[in-house]
């Protein structure tokens, strides 16, 4: 559920009529509503309660500081995988006890960062990242508590380009070979093993890959503890799959997902933290558009907007389907027309759908892209010099721009030319 509907014939943001903000922002922008991100955060921790547990969204998903303040406040803990991303969360004041740093290629630098700025845990990839975390954090006289990100080789049954728990793909450790890691880390100096970390993919539509991995995670967990491990924290990764299509089966409820942790790994005693990115952000955030032309082509009608592939790369990247709707709600019983929607890039890549059904739509119209809060802003870029898209959070009656429109001179002043031209 979220909290973008129509009312009185258009469409809102809670209590913000999106017309209102396309008029004093200009478009296309993204648009977030505060109380779905904050009902899809809680519906995580109700899922985990009775356990002992901190969800740590993934910020890649949508990692402005607005949306990371509002989480925190609620108490959520950051899964970042970037010193720029660790940066960010500490900016929008979330504490480094609450900060996993994820990623399979953490450098000196951004591991040192973390150690100075206080960490949670770092999930460990590879041999080689345990001996430079091993050595940076003894140079600093530090000690970093750590899990290793084992690989159960399980088919997340997702896109192939974000499934991760597959031995073919490049993400953490065989799980075969885990035993063997954790005795290295033990004997290093500058480490403290703590528990274990899996995550084997995103947009999982299915809990039974979920369950093979984290019975795998149980047993492992036996195992290390039977070698003389500390195993008192368990992170499950992200991945749960949100709907988006209207009429398409609906994924797994995390109450769901929260009763499978529970039957899988609940009686180990752990404590439990999960990165959830997608299902907190995506469906609390749209892209707003407008159209700019309605071009009749050969045999098909195209609509041009002003938002484009380097605003949202989704569909050009994955295939990826997103609902596009009115932002004025069609008259009922209206009929509706296929359309190419595209955008103004110059590459056929630009077209976020084919043969789209829609009602009828002139010039200047707006358009609503839906679940677009997850992986939209944060992967969007200014490809044909188009600016950056602003942000938009509302909150009830409210709204306010959590990042603004670039202008023209602040994007191009950002090159230098060399003395010798
Ligand atoms: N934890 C780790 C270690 C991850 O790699 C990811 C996502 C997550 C958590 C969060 O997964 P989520 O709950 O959001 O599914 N750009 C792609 C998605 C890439 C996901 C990368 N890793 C897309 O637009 O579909």
């Amino acid at each position: 559920m979220d909290h973008f509907l129509y009312r009185d014939g258009e469409l809102f943001a809670e209590d913000v009529r999106i017309a209102d903000v396309a008029a004093a922002v200009g478009t296309p922008f993204y648009l977030y509503s505060t109380a779905t991100l904050t009902r899809h955060y809680q519906l995580f921790d109700e899922a985990l309660s009775g356990m002992d547990h901190m969800v740590c969204y993934a910020m890649k998903a949508a990692s402005n500081q607005a949306i990371l303040r509002t989480l925190a406040e609620l108490g959520a803990g950051m899964d970042v995988v970037s010193g720029g991303e660790y940066a960010r969360a500490k900016a929008a004041g979330v504490p480094g006890d609450k900060i996993v740093f994820s990623g399979v290629g953490k450098t000196r630098a951004e591991i040192r960062q973390a150690l100075e700025g206080g960490i949670r845990q770092f999930n460990v990839e590879s041999e080689p990242e345990l001996r430079i975390l091993s050595e940076v954090a003894a140079a600093l006289g530090k000690t970093a508590p750590i899990t290793v990100r084992v690989n159960p080789d399980v088919d997340a049954k997702t896109h192939e380009k974000i499934a991760t728990g597959k031995s073919e793909n490049k993400f953490g450790i065989p799980i075969a070979k885990a035993r063997e890691v954790y005795a290295e880390a033990a004997a290093l100096p500058g480490i403290e093993v703590i528990g274990i970390d899996v995550h084997i993919g995103s947009q999982l539509t299915d809990l039974a890959p979920y369950e093979l991995a984290y019975q795998k995670v149980a047993e492992l967990t036996e195992q290390l503890r039977a070698d003389g491990h500390t195993i008192k924290r368990l992170d499950l990764g992200g991945g749960l799959g949100i709907p988006y299509t209207r009429s398409n089966e609906a994924p797994p409820l995390p109450s769901d997902y929260g009763a499978l942790i529970k039957r899988t790994v609940g009686h180990l005693g752990c404590e439990i933290e999960i990165e959830p990115g997608r299902l907190i952000a995506g469906n609390a955030g749209i892209l707003v558009s407008r159209v700019i032309y309605v071009k009749q082509g050969e045999g098909r009608q195209f609509l041009i907007l002003d938002g484009a592939m380097n605003d949202l790369i989704r569909p050009a990247m994955y295939d990826a389907y997103h609902d596009i709707v009115p932002v004025v709600e069609p008259e009922a019983g209206i009929e509706y027309q296929p359309y190419d929607i595209v955008g103004p890039v110059c590459e056929s890549g630009d077209t976020f759908a084919k043969n789209r059904m829609m009602p009828p739509l002139k010039d200047g119209a707006l358009v609503a892209f839906r679940s677009a809060g997850a992986y939209g802003a944060v992967m969007a870029s200014e490809y044909n010099t188009r600016p950056l898209v602003p942000e938009v959070l509302a909150k009830g009656d409210q709204f306010a721009v959590i990042r603004h429109r670039p202008d023209f001179d602040e994007i191009i002043n950002r090159d230098t030319i060399p003395p010798w031209l």
